[in-house]
């Protein structure tokens, strides 16, 4: 994406992150992402446990943004230690609560892991304190980068669609959240979006609401909407229906965890619109930045853990309701209720993988051929 003179104003003129540390370095700052779109509010993350319940009420979600949350709730730990030395044992504790505030996403336990191993590194606590700081700074640049080249190497795939329609519009169908506010700037598979839009490319954006807690109807529709991109928020279901019509070009989605064979995890739904995508022979992408491959699993299936989460999300649906924003009750109060976060898409579904280091088939020797490093 030609970042050169784009400014990159989110909302209403401002430019801002979903993430950001106060002006004394005490304080981890959040949207408080439960409100929008109908609330902005901003968190203060004080101490670990701060962070962690930000992460399990999804305050901040998409995995990105919680492996950055968590790197700066590390720095966290190091800060409130209430010891003259900050003890080894004593991170290695925090980091492990840490890394439990949600299983699917693997970008959380990396990046804990990463800012850790800079603090055991030191012994001088003021010398940990500033390591900390600056680890998980220097990871939420890193992501910022990442998505900034997953933008330019997606914009490709979209201009060759758009050439092939002969400069008509171009459908692209997403499900979730995986904008800036998922990812700190740019999204993941919004990036590729963007980069068009900011080209003046003829774009629109189907939006699946994404059932229980809605992000895609709430938060994505709420990010394009600011950008000034074309949009249309549509039941989960209605994916389907639309690429029978030829109404959709290409599906590019985001990504929790990500096998090295290529397998997605990613929320519930996803695995539903990869195949219809493929009954259709519509093009189904998925982006991320290398944080989010998982380069120990092979079989995504058996081995990603998927997250189940309060049924209360299903049971409860929220909006505004003349100026407050209120919960109401959808199915019967006694019925049961079981709500699977994410679902696993085979690499079969995946056409292709957009990561910061271009773009690969779903399979074990292409996404290798990017990260020869990954032995
Ligand atoms: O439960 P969430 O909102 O944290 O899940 C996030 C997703 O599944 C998104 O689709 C996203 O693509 C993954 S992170 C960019």
């Amino acid at each position: 994406m030609d970042t050169g003179d784009v400014d990159y104003m989110k909302i209403d003129g401002e430019d801002i992150r979903p993430i950001w540390l106060d002006k004394n370095s005490k304080v981890v700052k959040v949207i408080d992402q439960r409100l929008l779109p109908h609330e902005f509010a901003v968190a203060d993350l004080k101490r670990v446990d701060d962070v962690i319940n930000a992460i399990k009420k999804m305050y901040v979600r998409g995995a990105p943004l919680i492996g950055v949350t968590a790197a700066y709730g590390v720095y966290l730990a190091a800060l409130t230690s209430s010891g003259k030395s900050i003890e080894d044992d004593y991170m290695i504790r925090e980091c492990d609560r840490l890394k439990s505030a949600r299983p699917t996403a693997v970008n959380l336990a990396w990046a804990v892991d990463k800012v850790l191993s800079e603090v055991l590194k030191i012994k001088n606590p003021r010398d940990k304190i500033i390591a900390a700081q600056k680890e998980a700074a220097k990871i939420a640049e890193a992501e910022v980068e990442n998505c900034r080249k997953i933008g330019e190497h997606g914009l490709c795939l979209i201009e060759e669609i758009s050439r092939a329609k002969r400069g008509e519009r171009v459908n692209i169908l997403t499900h979730c959240n995986a904008g800036w506010l998922a990812c700190i700037e740019y999204g993941t598979a919004t990036a590729p979006i963007y980069a068009a839009f900011e080209k003046n490319m003829d774009i629109h954006v189907w939006v699946d609401e994404t059932r229980p807690l809605n992000q895609g109807a709430r938060l994505t529709a709420w990010e394009l909407g600011k950008y000034g991109v074309k949009h249309t928020v549509i039941t989960d279901n209605a994916g389907g229906h639309l690429m029978q019509h030829s109404m959709v070009d290409m599906v590019i989605v985001g990504t929790d965890r990500t096998t090295c064979t290529g397998d997605v995890a990613n929320k519930i739904g996803t695995y539903l619109k990869a195949l219809a995508a493929k009954d259709n022979n519509i093009p189904f992408y998925v982006a991320l930045p290398s944080s989010t491959f998982d380069w120990k699993l092979r079989a995504g299936l058996k081995e990603i853990p998927i997250e189940e989460r309060d049924p209360d999300e299903i049971r409860y649906v929220q909006g505004l309701d003349q100026g407050s924003i209120k919960s109401v009750l959808v199915p019967p109060a006694d019925s049961l209720v079981a709500n699977f976060a994410f679902d696993v898409t085979p690499a079969r579904l995946v056409t292709g993988f957009i990561t910061e280091r271009g773009i690969c088939k779903a399979t074990e020797q292409d996404i290798k051929r990017l990260f020869p490093e990954i032995k």
